[in-house]
């Protein structure tokens, strides 16, 4: 039987979330992720959100460029309006609590359950013989981050979905395996417009940080200018919008470009629609871009000054990384405890 199980249940909710430091934030990210994470925070829910820096390493990240990256990340995320007074924001390498649970979770995942993972094979492809370990254990770190601190919630685009139902078999399977109620079952949150924003030159693909067509996305970074020209040259149909959601079932590109409107105006794909029923992609892009600049720019310009002094962003990652580690602790204890890992006395 496992020894007794001290640290409280979490509070009732307790989200948490991540983004890879792997390139520069998207639309995608902003839409599916991080502008839902300032509604939760302020919400007034418990939030940590996390660069996971160790997550971004499972392919090859040259140094220098993933430094700058996790500043910049960082940059984007208070500048979108996470404030590191209310939420906790760290990089995920500065609390050692992802990679020793991350370990644990490596021996709770069945081969069989990783093998499935969709993420994994698109990424492999035909080299899996190739790429790195850390690749196909990627989703049992993904849980440990979550897990160590029995986050409740998880916001997340829709492509996180399958991670998150492995996270709940991790969990499950723990509590199983070692006769606990310790962890929680979490709730993926995947809400709103744009769950999935699709690349700007293949409605069917995701847009991606990845992507080795720029023009696929657009970026954090991007100015006035480059966000309008590439919405602009979207790839698009010749046809105007239907007068219902229905008429674009077969019409990717213009469904993404609907969804995106809707997610930057706050409405719904079938306002959108409703509003902009008849008209030509020649009048539609145009309004896109003025709602994509409006939204963006002050971000982008915010995300500018705030990278003049780097200094200071580590500073708050730090102290982030701090509060962190001061829940997460006492969590990996008790899971050292229940696995029959010895702590000597007085030691962390
Ligand atoms: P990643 O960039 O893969 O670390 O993703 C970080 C977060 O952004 C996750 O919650 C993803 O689901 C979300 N995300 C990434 N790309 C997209 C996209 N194209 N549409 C919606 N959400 C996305
Ligand atoms: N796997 C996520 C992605 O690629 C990033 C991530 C890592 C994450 N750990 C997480 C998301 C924990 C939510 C919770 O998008």
């Amino acid at each position: 039987m496992a020894g007794p199980v001290r640290t409280p249940q979490a509070a009732s909710s307790r989200i948490f979330s991540g983004i890879q430091p792997s390139g520069g934030l998207t639309l995608g990210n902003y839409l599916g992720a991080l502008k839902r994470f300032v509604e939760k925070q302020d919400e007034g829910i418990e939030t940590i959100y996390c660069l996971v820096d160790m997550h971004a390493i499972t392919v090859w990240q040259d140094p220098a460029k993933l430094r700058h990256a996790t500043r910049e990340a960082a940059a984007g995320f208070i500048a979108a309006g996470i404030d590191p007074a209310r939420s906790i924001l760290f990089n995920q390498s500065q609390v050692s609590a992802h990679a020793e649970l991350g370990w644990i979770f490596n021996c709770v995942a069945r081969m069989g359950w990783m093998s499935r993972m969709t993420q994994f094979k698109d990424k492999a492809g035909k080299n899996s013989e190739n790429v790195s370990l850390g690749l196909f254990a990627y989703p049992a770190l993904m849980a440990a981050d979550i897990l160590a601190y029995k986050a409740t919630h998880v916001p997340v685009g829709e492509d996180q979905k399958q991670h998150l139902e492995l996270c709940r078999d991790i969990a499950i399977k723990f509590n199983n395996d070692y006769a606990v109620d310790f962890f929680p079952v979490v709730e993926p949150v995947i809400e709103g417009a744009a769950t999935r924003v699709m690349s700007l030159r293949d409605g069917t693909k995701k847009m991606s940080k990845s992507d080795p067509s720029d023009q696929s996305r657009i970026n954090l970074t991007d100015d006035a200018d480059e966000i309008a020209r590439k919405i602009r040259k979207a790839r698009t149909d010749a046809d105007p919008l239907p007068e219902t959601l229905d008429g674009l079932k077969d019409r990717p590109e213009a469904r993404n470009l609907v969804n995106i409107y809707a997610a930057l105006a706050g409405h719904t794909p079938e306002q959108v629609v409703s509003d902009f029923a008849g008209a030509q992609f020649g009048t539609f892009k145009p309004a896109l871009a003025d709602l994509a600049v409006a939204r963006l720019s002050p971000i982008t310009a915010e995300m500018v000054r705030l990278m003049r002094d780097p200094g200071e962003i580590d500073r708050i990652l730090g102290e982030g990384a701090d509060r962190a580690d001061a829940i997460a602790r006492p969590i990996l204890r008790d899971v050292y405890e229940i696995t029959g890992m010895i702590r000597s006395p007085g030691r962390r």
